[in-house]
């Protein structure tokens, strides 16, 4: 029925919704073992992509596949997928005990696991309070005890943070990464690079649909060059001298420092020495991963135009599978733009297959001690 493998693929995936064109020719792996995040502004088509690998939207083309197979096909889907696409649709005078052991019966679990998952996701103490007084966070973490309940190798999860506070979202991001320890696959979306940055290890982020980047976030960070900006009364000398040590990206800011790139603090200290230029100020610039994420999907809401800084452009153009149009004068991509080798072609992976029936995740670093008392 299925392959077992705990992998997700999805391969030249498209949806159009009459003339909007949601989703366009996505292609990306999802790999045990890890967390991936699924990364893009609003309307980029996270939820529509996500609607498609759980089986709930019919692609236009192209298709995605769970351990090898469509969803439909899965047999006992809950047990391999767990999702929470959104945390709605609890009936609100249900508690959250009985809500589980209705979902629990509908996907032929024992009724044991029920307190279980509450462990999980830190809710047993509010196991007998009825689920309309429940806070958003604890919908959030009680759809998430649902996911759970089939000890599935997989969990999809559409913007979980929303409405966690920033002991929840710290709490989740262990909970995903003990999740992903075990060997199982985390894919989790959200529009804030930052919000994940912390919790992933791989990240896709698409952009009007397409995909912008795949790769590993030390891939992104990696590819991210710093600049040594420098301040001295005279900065033609400088240059000069950096330009005979072959140090040729040396751009100068309007406030009159020069920012110079391809070279070390150290490299760009010691030509002026040997030029005997006094330096009367030396910073290392770090780009940060946010700009990154801004510079890979902006324009989708601004006609293309420019996002935040000056020399932040568009999105990836014609040759990443971008979306044509405006964008040109965009920075070169970092490394691991674009699909990795061997992409689309299932990899054997390090991981196993889950530890084993009824072993759930742990809750690492335990549940957080004041859901009874809201
Ligand atoms: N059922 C639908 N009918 C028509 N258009 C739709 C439908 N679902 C999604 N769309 C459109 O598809 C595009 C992608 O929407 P989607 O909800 O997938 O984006 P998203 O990345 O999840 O956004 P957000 O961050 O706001 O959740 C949007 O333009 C949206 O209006
Ligand atoms: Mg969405």
């Amino acid at each position: 029925m299925h392959d077992g493998s705990g992998r997700i693929i999805v391969n030249q995936l498209s949806k159009r919704f009459g003339s909007v064109a949601a989703v366009n020719g996505l292609n990306f792996t999802v790999e045990p073992g890890l967390v991936t995040g699924f990364l893009g502004p609003n309307g980029s088509g996270k939820t529509t992509t996500l609607r498609m690998v759980l089986g709930l939207v019919r692609p236009t083309a192209g298709q995605a596949l769970v351990n090898g197979a469509p969803f439909g096909r899965l047999g006992e889907p809950a047990k391999v997928v767990g999702a929470v696409l959104e945390a709605q649709g609890f009936h609100p005078s249900r508690t959250a005990r009985n809500h589980l052991r209705v979902c629990a019966a509908a996907i032929g679990v024992p009724d044991q696991v029920v307190d279980h998952a509450l462990g999980s996701v830190g809710l047993m103490d509010a196991a007998g309070r009825k689920v309309g007084g429940f806070s958003l966070g604890m919908k959030q973490r009680l759809a998430l005890a649902v996911a759970l309940l089939g000890n599935p190798q997989i969990l999809v999860l559409d913007e979980p943070a929303n409405g966690l506070d920033p002991e929840g979202i710290a709490w989740l991001r262990t909970f995903l990464r003990g999740f992903a320890a075990q060997g199982r696959a985390v894919l989790i979306s959200s529009h804030l690079l930052a919000e994940v940055e912390q919790t992933v290890d791989n990240v896709i982020v698409i952009s009007r649909g397409y995909t912008a980047y795949q790769g590993s976030l030390d891939q992104l960070r990696a590819g991210q060059r710093s600049r040594v900006l420098v301040r001295c009364p005279d900065p033609g000398r400088l240059a000069e001298a950096l330009a005979k040590a072959d140090v040729l990206e040396i751009d100068t800011l309007p406030d009159g420092r020069l920012a110079v790139s391809g070279a070390p603090l150290q490299t760009v200290a010691e030509t002026a020495l040997g030029a005997g230029v006094p330096i009367y100020e030396m910073t290392e610039e770090k780009a940060d991963l946010e700009q990154v994420f801004l510079r890979m999907t902006s324009g989708e809401y601004s006609g293309g135009q420019p996002y935040g800084q000056p020399g932040y452009g568009g999105p990836p153009g014609p040759g990443y599978g971008g979306p044509p149009g405006p964008g040109s004068g965009y920075g070169a991509p970092p490394p691991g733009y674009g699909p990795p080798p061997g992409y689309g072609t299932p990899q054997p992976g390090p991981y196993g297959p889950p530890q084993g029936p009824g072993q759930y995740p742990p809750a690492p670093g335990g549940p957080p001690q004041n859901w009874g008392g809201r």
